[in-house]
C-alpha cells in the first residue's frame, strides 16, 4: 500500500469553483482530474488532508463501496470554503445526525427510512403524476406568455415548476413556500456559516414539524399524512425525511431546467432537433444531466477505519470527494465528453450518484425535466436569451451549479 509522496505544498486545496465557460466544469478541476484519477486534497488551507477522485471509473467504485461512510464528522469538512470553518478545525468527535435525514445515513438506518419512502417514487408511481406535472408546466408556461417579456425564466419557470410539485406531492401548501424557499437555500450556500445552516435546518424542522402534527389530526392525501400515521417512524424522524425532500426536490431540478434551457439556446441546434424531434427528449435530458453536471462539489464520503483502495493507504476519518463533473466528463467512458449531444448516450452518468445513496428523485425529476423542456421548446420555439450569454449571472457558491437569472424573450407570440 502505498499514499503518494505529493510534497504536502503541492496539495490542492478545495474544489475549484471559478469557470470560464459557463457549461465546462472549471479549467483547473478538469487539469486535476487530468493529472491522476485520484489524489491527495486540502480540506482546508492549514491542513487536513484527504482524497479527490476524479475519473468516472473510481467515482463509480467509491460510490459503491460501503466502507465510505456518508456520516461526516463535523460541518468544517467540506472541500470548499465556507465562513465560520475555523471555529471547528480542532473538533474531532462526530456531530449528531439529524434525525431522518438518511442522506447522510449508512445501512442499516438508512436502509430503514430508504425504504419507507421507494414505493413512492417509482418509475410506475411517476407515470401517474405525470398529468399533474402537465398541468403545473402548462400554467407557467400560460403566466409566461401573458407576462412582460424579457421574463425571468428561473423565477417565472423553473423554481415554480419543482416547488409546486413537491409541495403537492408531500402535502406541504404551495402557497407558505417563503417559509422554506430561503431556508432550503441557506443550507446549500457556501457563504452561510455553520450556524446560519443550522439555524435553517432548525427552522425547516419546525416548519415541517407543524404541518405532521396538522396531518396527523387531519389526515389528507398526500405523503406527509401517510409518514405521519406511520407508528414505526418517529415525530422527529418524519420531519427530517419530509424536510430532506422538500430541500433535495424543489433546488436541484429548478437548476437543470434554468442551465439546462440556457444550454440549449445556446446550442441552437440541439434545441432544434428536440423540437423536430420530440421522442429525443428522454436521451436529451440524460445528456443535459451529464454534461451539465450541476452537482459541482462532487459527492464527500469519509472512512472509519484505515483501508486500502486502488493500491492508496485511506486513514480513518479521512475524507474523500467524488467529483462528479469530471467523471462525467471522462473520454475514457463517454465519447466526445466535452460536446453537447442531445442523440448521443449519456448512460451511466453520475449526475444521481451511484450506490444505496443514488437519487431517489430521479424519476419525478426527469419527468419534471422531460415535460417542462418539452413544453417550453413547442410553446416557445423561437425563445432566446435577452442578454448576452456572458452577462447571465453564474452561481458558483451554492451545492448545486447553476445560474441565478436567465433573461429570456420571444418574437411572436407564443404558440397556444
Ligand atoms: C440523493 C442529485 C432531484 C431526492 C441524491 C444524490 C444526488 C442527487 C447526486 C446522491 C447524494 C449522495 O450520494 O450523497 C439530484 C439531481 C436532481 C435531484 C441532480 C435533479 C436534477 C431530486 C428530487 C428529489 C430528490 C426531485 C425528491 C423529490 C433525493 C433524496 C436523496 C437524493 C431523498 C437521498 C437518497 C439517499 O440518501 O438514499 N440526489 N437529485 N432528488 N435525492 Fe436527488
Amino acid at each position: 500500500m502505498s499514499t503518494p509522496d505529493t510534497a504536502e505544498t503541492e496539495v490542492p486545496y478545495g474544489i475549484p469553483l471559478e469557470r470560464d465557460h459557463p457549461f465546462d466544469p472549471p479549467a483547473a478541476v478538469m487539469a486535476l482530474h487530468r493529472g491522476s484519477e485520484m489524489r491527495r486534497m486540502r480540506y482546508h488551507p492549514e491542513g487536513r488532508l484527504g482524497w479527490l477522485v476524479t475519473s468516472h471509473r473510481l467515482a463509480r467504485k467509491v460510490l459503491a463501496d460501503t466502507r465510505f461512510s456518508s456520516t461526516l464528522g463535523s460541518p468544517a469538512q467540506v472541500p470548499t470554503p465556507m465562513p465560520g470553518l475555523e471555529d471547528y478545525l480542532d473538533f474531532e468527535g462526530d456531530f449528531p445526525l439529524t434525525p431522518g435525514m438518511f442522506i447522510e445515513m449508512d445501512p442499516p438506518d438508512h436502509t430503514r427510512l430508504r425504504r419507507r419512502l421507494t414505493g413512492v417514487f417509482t418509475v410506475k408511481r411517476m407515470k401517474q403524476l405525470e398529468p399533474r406535472i402537465a398541468e403545473h408546466v402548462q400554467t407557467r408556461l400560460d403566466a409566461l406568455a401573458a407576462g412582460p417579456r424579457p421574463a425571468d425564466l428561473v423565477a417565472d419557470f423553473a423554481v415554480p415548476v419543482p416547488s409546486m410539485m413537491i409541495c403537492e406531492l408531500l402535502g406541504v401548501p404551495y402557497d407558505q413556500r417563503e417559509r422554506f424557499e430561503a431556508d432550503s437555500r441557506a443550507i446549500f450556500t457556501m457563504d452561510e456559516t455553520g450556524e446560519g445552516k443550522q439555524a435553517a435546518v432548525v427552522n425547516l424542522f419546525g416548519f415541517i414539524g407543524e404541518l405532521v402534527a396538522a396531518k396527523r389530526a387531519n389526515p389528507t392525501d398526500d405523503l406527509l399524512s401517510d409518514l405521519a400515521a406511520d407508528p414505526e417512524l418517529a415525530d422527529e424522524e418524519v420531519a427530517g425525511m419530509a424536510t430532506l425532500l422538500l430541500v433535495a426536490g424543489h433546488e436541484t431540478t429548478a437548476k437543470m431546467l434554468a442551465l439546462g434551457t440556457m444550454a440549449l439556446l445556446e446550442n441552437r441546434d440541439q434545441w432544434e432537433l428536440l423540437r423536430a424531434r420530440p421522442e429525443l427528449m428522454a436521451g436529451g435530458v440524460e445528456e443535459l444531466l451529464r454534461y451539465l453536471t450541476i452537482i459541482h462539489t462532487g459527492l464527500i464520503r469519509q472512512v472509519k477505519e484505515d483501508i486500502e483502495f486502488e493500491g492508496h493507504l485511506i486513514r480513518a476519518r479521512e475524507y474523500v470527494t467524488v467529483s462528479v463533473q469530471t467523471a462525467n466528463r471522462d473520454e475514457a467512458h463517454f465519447i466526445e465528453p466535452d460536446k453537447l449531444d442531445v442523440t448521443g448516450d449519456a448512460k451511466g452518468h453520475l449526475t444521481f450518484g451511484h450506490g444505496v445513496h443514488q437519487c431517489l428523485g430521479q424519476q419525478l425529476a426527469r419527468m419534471e425535466m422531460r415535460i417542462a423542456f418539452a413544453g417550453l421548446i413547442e410553446r416557445f420555439p423561437d425563445l432566446k436569451l435577452a442578454v448576452p450569454a456572458a452577462e447571465v449571472p453564474l452561481v458558483t457558491g451554492q451545492s448545486f451549479y447553476g445560474v441565478a437569472e436567465l433573461p429570456v424573450t420571444w418574437l411572436g407570440g407564443a404558440m397556444v
